[in-house]
């Protein structure tokens, strides 16, 4: 599928989604955000693929929802429209891991979008922000529910009510990424955190993904409840035999997602 907003490699069971639009520092319009949905929709079913390594430029993760596409829409335009909800619904449907790996901006739809991710590997250089504010809108992706699950309201009301941007350095010290790397680093550091997740059985990845997600949906009973029977299930597959056996006789398993 020839996709002009992205470009998509698939090597060694990593699928790497890069957002290409230079000009506009990844600006998410509706033509990306569409191809953006079709392309973790088609990793997703790819046999081949157990990861998904999903990054920017070196200037920009994505600064964002395409103002120039936003500027004179109207309210019913956005309502009847439902901006990006689909595309959305369609990124929280995604089971397999998704790695963002951010450098550069990722402002409001774009922290949104690296929020949707399942591990955040940011470059020393990234800035994080909910500019929104600044243009007279609110954050539609999520973001104002996501943002202080992630680093707590305090923190989440600084972002959204000033829109100033936070380093990674402090991104990581309030847990809205999972590690930070020197930036000449990233593309290596995540491809690495990729394929070690690729590397691992699919099955289990995708019950951690599922299991991890329902602690911010659920009761601390019921997801509790959850996961036990997720981790029961595990007992029936033949990854569970080959991790335990491979253990066991001191060597690398082989999994085969099964
Ligand atoms: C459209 C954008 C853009 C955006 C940058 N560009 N961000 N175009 N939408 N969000 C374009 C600029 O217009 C410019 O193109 C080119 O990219 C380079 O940007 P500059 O501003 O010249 O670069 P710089 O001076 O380095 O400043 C970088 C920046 C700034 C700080 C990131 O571009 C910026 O503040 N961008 C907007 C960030 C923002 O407010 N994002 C939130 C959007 S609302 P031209 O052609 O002019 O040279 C949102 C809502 C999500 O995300 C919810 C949706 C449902």
């Amino acid at each position: 599928m020839a996709y002009k907003t992205i470009t998509v490699e698939v090597e060694d069971h990593v699928a790497t989604i890069r957002l290409d639009r230079p000009d506009a520092l990844n600006a998410l319009n509706a033509a990306l955000m569409g191809e953006l949905a079709q392309a973790l929709g088609e990793a997703d079913a790819n046999d081949k693929v157990r990861c998904v390594l999903l990054t920017g430029s070196e200037k920009a993760f994505a600064a964002g929802a395409d103002v120039k596409e936003m500027a004179e829409k109207g309210f019913a335009d956005v309502f009847k429209g439902d901006m990006f909800g689909a595309e959305v619904r369609a990124i929280l449907a995604i089971r397999k891991p998704i790695v963002a790996a951010v450098s550069g901006y990722c402002l409001g739809g774009g922290c949104e979008l690296a929020m949707l991710c399942d591990v955040v590997i940011a470059g020393d250089d990234a800035k994080f922000g909910q500019p929104e504010i600044t243009l007279g809108i609110i954050a539609g992706l999520g973001g104002t529910q996501r943002l202080p699950r992630a680093v707590g309201k305090a923190k989440a009301m600084d972002m959204h009510l000033t829109g100033r941007f936070m380093t990674a350095e402090e991104a990581e010290r309030a847990n809205l990424v999972s590690r930070v790397v020197p930036a000449k680093d990233l593309a290596r550091e995540a491809r690495a955190v990729a394929g070690k997740i690729a590397d691992r059985s699919l099955l289990a990845a995708m019950a951690a993904k599922e299991a991890v997600n329902r602690a911010f949906e659920t009761t601390l009973a019921e997801g509790v409840l959850f996961e036990r029977r997720l981790f029961q299930s595990l007992f029936a597959t033949e990854d569970q035999k080959e991790g335990m056996a491979a253990f066991l006789e001191k060597r690398e398993p082989q999994f085969r997602d099964r």
